[in-house]
């Protein structure tokens, strides 16, 4: 009797170690998960040779880490995209939305790397820069696999970002023009509230409805550099409506209008969002990813 006593001691406390150590990791992983978006990445430094071996650790990494939202064959129906609002990203077509490079075009290796270190602000994509790098460039390589496109296609060269020191009071003016006259507020709003006529009705290539961004400063998925917001209007959110601005536009009147949509953004108040100012897909992913089971969330001890 005793035995069985001290037995059962021994169980309740193992799990109560695991159950604290799986919520630290939690925690910890919270804390040093810094939001996607602002996480500075270094891009020099030596890659791994993009061949076999290397595919087939990207693999490895790919299903412990992404499939659970992506998706084992890339077309985004993970167990667990289901419970984000924004869908994780199918990558049998080859359409990405953070590209470097011209609309219609395949995104450069440094722009999947890119995405995948920095996260995508605002939803489930964490940032996965406690991946190493070896493991990061790897697992770029893995998800071309998943679309013929990289074996059609050659990638065309990235738009460069000229020099954008556009903080003055009449780039701001003309980007304001610009704004106007390409229509930018049918979609975004004359304020950058995403109010504007066309945005209720917006869906993107899979179907689902996408409403345009708001403009503040927490709220750019790809970040909310300057440099962030000139090539999402120079390339394009391939796979969503909104389109690419590099052809017809002079890249100044590109800027100004970045000088712009960033000044509405410091002017509009930040998304109302939870704890650790995190939205509720950050939230998820983050507990998705560090591997913790959706029912604290549903249990109401996070919200
Ligand atoms: C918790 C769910 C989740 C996990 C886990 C996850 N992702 Fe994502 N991922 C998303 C979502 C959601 C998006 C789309 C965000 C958007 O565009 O609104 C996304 C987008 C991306 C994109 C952007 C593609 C583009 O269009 O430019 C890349 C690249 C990516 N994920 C790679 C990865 C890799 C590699 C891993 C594993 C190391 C991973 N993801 C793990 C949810 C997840
Ligand atoms: C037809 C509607 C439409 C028009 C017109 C439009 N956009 Fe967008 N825009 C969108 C949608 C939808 C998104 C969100 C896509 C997403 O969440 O993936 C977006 C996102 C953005 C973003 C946010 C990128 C990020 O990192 O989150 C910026 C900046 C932007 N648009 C600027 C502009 C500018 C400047 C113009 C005018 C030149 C413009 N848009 C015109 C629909 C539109």
């Amino acid at each position: 009797m005793k035995k069985i006593l001290m037995i059962s001691l021994i169980i309740i406390m193992l799990a109560a170690v695991y159950g604290y150590t799986m919520m630290r990791g939690g925690m910890m992983g919270m804390m040093h998960g810094a939001r996607g978006g602002d996480v500075q990445v270094d891009l020099s430094g030596p890659r791994p040779p993009e061949n076999e071996r290397t595919i087939s650790a990207g693999r490895w990494v790919y299903e412990r880490r992404c499939a659970v939202c992506h998706g084992v064959k890339g077309d985004g129906n993970g167990p667990r995209a289901n419970e984000l609002y924004s869908r994780p990203r199918d990558f049998t077509r080859g359409l990405y939305k953070f590209r470097s490079t011209p609309t219609g075009s395949l995104p450069a290796d440094e722009d999947i790397y890119l995405s995948i270190s920095r996260g995508i602000k605002g939803t489930g994509m964490m940032p996965w820069n406690r991946l190493r790098k070896d493991d990061r460039w790897a697992v770029t390589y893995y998800l071309k696999t998943f679309s013929e496109r990289f074996e059609e296609e050659d990638v065309d060269p990235s738009i460069v970002v000229p020099d954008l020191n556009i903080t003055g009071s009449e780039m701001i003016s003309s980007g304001r023009e610009i704004y106007e006259k390409a229509k930018c507020w049918e979609c975004h709003g004359r304020q950058g509230n995403g109010d504007g006529p066309k945005a209720a009705e917006l869906k993107d290539n899979w179907g689902d409805l996408i409403p345009p961004r708001k403009f503040s400063y927490e709220s750019f998925k790809r970040g909310s550099e300057m440099n962030d917001i000139f090539l999402t209007v120079a390339t394009g959110l391939d796979g969503t409506p909104m389109a690419s601005y590099g052809d017809g536009m002079p890249y100044e009147d590109i800027a100004a209008m970045a000088a712009y949509v960033n000044f509405l953004a410091k002017l509009n108040p930040s998304p109302q969002s939870g704890m650790m100012g995190m939205t509720s897909d950050e939230h998820t992913g983050m507990m998705i990813s560090n591997g913790m089971h959706g029912g604290m969330m549903r249990q109401g001890m996070m919200k």
